[in-house]
């Protein structure tokens, strides 16, 4: 862009855009899209945190106009000449001279009208400096003169902002912006200039003139609140909001340990690690004798973890993957990779017990925390263990292969906390592709390891999901309030069973309204009642539901019957718990039903205090 392509526009009718702009970033994203960038002295304002524009002074605009110049190839880039560096018209030259030279503007803007002004912008123009004027209100001088409001709005005053319009133009100015003056003034300012080939650019100026600037941040939505935006300004977009969430996103994906994963670290090659890891461990200024700092589960050296059990430099590496599906991806990515060696079936092989001994590498697939270690230690020196969410228990069947339970060994890995923590919990299938996407990689990848596991139909995952939350409910809760395994509070003559069957009476009108939202269009249940969504049926009694999740409650306390719950760790780690969750939306879902669930509170209270005296 030059300002022959301006002069062209402008003899065209064509419209001239201009946005401001302070520094190299903004710059690369905005160049081209607009015919000029701005380096306003309005930096002082949405920037540097300062009420006026005459705060900023020469060497701060020369500073941000090379960072935009470093940033813009196409766009014009016009640098504001600050308050008080154009009163004497040798001071303005030198001024001029700086923003072109050191900042590589390609032309400067000068507020003011007047012949005094008009003789600068000429000798600037003489000098071969492109100049770009601005009449109307004037930021930097405003405040006790003319006041921060609309300008030439009678008669004479009209005339005056065209007739300093005018003079500018005539003195060799290429643009003259018009801030805040009346649509007919613009408009007769503008088709004065136009016939020069001058342009005009507006600023609360109307839809007459022939461009338009807007302060970046008020167009973004971006306005710091101290700066606020003029009535006039139009947000294109509302980032604030955006970027406030993205800030608080990374800083519960840094609490929660989510941030960063294993794909946004960068663990050691093995053979390095194994001897910095010796190093650690023989050379006392190096470690001060403490234990080597094993890189915890979800992130960072899971990865390397696992990568040297893969290759059998380490007994077991755990990677504990839990509600992130980017994080499942990536994990079971990594692990699929591991598995590569192990011949494909179907490559000349037909079942697993073709291919001979499997490479130290198992994937286990697990609800918790705690299972996970119990995993670990049962699998000592075989396995990687890759921690996650399940909709069904999930133990070991021979030591070596992960076995899933419920219905036709299908396993759903779900978010289920995001499910259950949100208002309507526990409904719907995957609620978005990505993380359908990751469910079905990791479902591909069980079946190339030959270990099985499939994605769940919308229907059948919601039906998981009800019976998973009816078991946390139930079992979990107990277990976790108890302090004992999943085994202990189902086992056939203990106490805690009451207390589990106790609490699977109180979660019958919460799963049968939840069964009915979730069944909505699907059409009527099937009637057996061990179908979580038959819980909707008129046909099934309140007996038989309860019955039925204490069912679920005994088959997933058997079969994981070791595993511990990882309110524990959760809270050591800082994460959410899904129980307290769990319990919550059962508790409040219960009341919406009218229904009284004194003893989910209590065992609610009884983990909040319990988490309380962890924390
Ligand atoms: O500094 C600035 O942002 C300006 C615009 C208001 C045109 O001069």
């Amino acid at each position: 862009m030059s300002f022959a392509d301006i002069r062209r526009k402008v003899l065209a009718t064509e419209a001239v855009t201009m946005l401001t702009c302070y520094d190299a970033g903004w710059a690369s994203l905005l160049d081209g899209t607009v015919d000029m960038l701005l380096v306003g002295d309005s930096v002082a304002n949405v920037c540097l945190g300062m009420e006026s524009t005459r705060g900023v002074g020469l060497d701060a605009m020369v500073h941000h106009t090379r960072a935009v110049r470093a940033g813009a190839r196409r766009s014009l880039v016009v640098a504001d000449m600050p308050f008080g560096t154009y009163l004497q018209r040798s001071d303005a030259l030198t001024a001029a001279a700086r923003l072109m030279s050191e900042g590589g503007a390609d032309a400067v803007k000068l507020e003011g009208g007047g012949d005094y002004l008009a003789g600068t912008v000429r000798a600037l123009s003489r000098a071969g400096i492109p100049v770009v004027g601005h009449v109307g209100l004037l930021p930097q001088t405003a405040g006790a003169a003319t006041g921060f409001r609309v300008q030439g709005q009678d008669s004479a005053g009209g005339r005056a902002v065209v007739a300093d319009a005018v003079a500018l133009a005539n003195a060799g100015a290429r643009a003259v912006v018009l801030e805040m003056v009346p649509d007919e003034v613009a408009a007769a300012a503008t088709a004065r200039l136009r016939a020069m080939g001058v342009a005009t650019i507006g600023i609360g100026a109307g839809p007459g003139c022939s461009g338009q600037v807007l302060v970046l941040h008020d167009a973004l939505g971006l306005t710091p609140p101290h700066a606020r935006a003029p009535r006039f300004s139009r947000r294109f977009a509302q980032l604030a909001p955006a970027a406030q969430a993205a800030a608080e996103a990374f800083a519960s994906a840094v609490r929660d340990g989510s941030f960063p994963s294993d794909a946004e670290s960068r663990p050691m090659a093995p053979r390095a690690r194994a001897a910095f890891r010796k190093a650690w461990e023989e050379d006392d200024a190096l470690s001060a004798g403490l234990d080597w700092p094993e890189t915890r589960g979800s992130h960072g050296g899971g990865a390397s973890a696992a990568a040297d059990a893969g290759r059998g430099q380490a007994d077991v590496a755990l990677v504990a993957v839990r509600n992130c599906p980017e994080q499942l991806r990536s994990a079971a990515g990594m692990a699929a990779e591991l598995l590569r060696p192990w011949p494909p079936l179907g490559d000349g092989c037909t079942s697993p017990a073709d291919r001979g001994a499997p490479p130290p590498v198992v994937i286990a697939i697990q609800n918790g925390m705690g299972a996970a270690e119990a995993l670990q230690a049962a699998l000592r020196g075989r396995a990687i263990v890759l921690d996650c969410v399940t909709t069904h228990g999930a133990t070991l069947e021979g030591g070596a292969v992960a076995h899933f339970g419920g219905p036709a060994n299908t396993t759903s890995v779900a978010p289920l906390l995001r499910s259950t923590g949100g208002a309507g919990g526990g409904g719907g299938a995957f609620s978005t592709q990505q993380e359908l996407d990751a469910a079905e990689s990791v479902a591909a990848w069980l079946a190339r390891a030959g270990l099985g596991g499939e994605v769940l139909s919308p229907l059948e995952q919601a039906a998981a999901r009800l019976r998973k939350l009816s078991v946390t409910c139930s079992l979990v809760a107990v277990a976790a309030t108890a302090g004992v395994t999943n085994g202990a509070a189902v086992a056939p003559e203990g106490r805690l069973r009451a207390v589990v069957r106790a609490l699977a009476e109180e979660l019958v009108p919460v799963v049968r309204s939840e069964a009915r939202r979730l069944r909505g269009a699907a059409g009527p249940a099937s009637t057996s009642a061990a179908d979580p969504l038959a819980w909707a049926a008129d046909g099934v009694g309140d007996e038989e539901v309860a019955g039925s999740i204490m069912d679920a409650a005994v088959q997933v306390g058997t079969a994981t019957s070791d595993n511990v719950c990882s309110l524990l760790a959760s809270k050591r780690g800082g994460t959410a718990h899904e129980l307290a969750a769990t319990l919550g939306w059962a508790c409040d879902a219960a009341q919406r039903e009218g229904s009284r669930t004194p003893r989910l509170r209590a065992a609610m209270a009884s983990l909040a205090a319990a988490a309380e005296a962890l924390a």
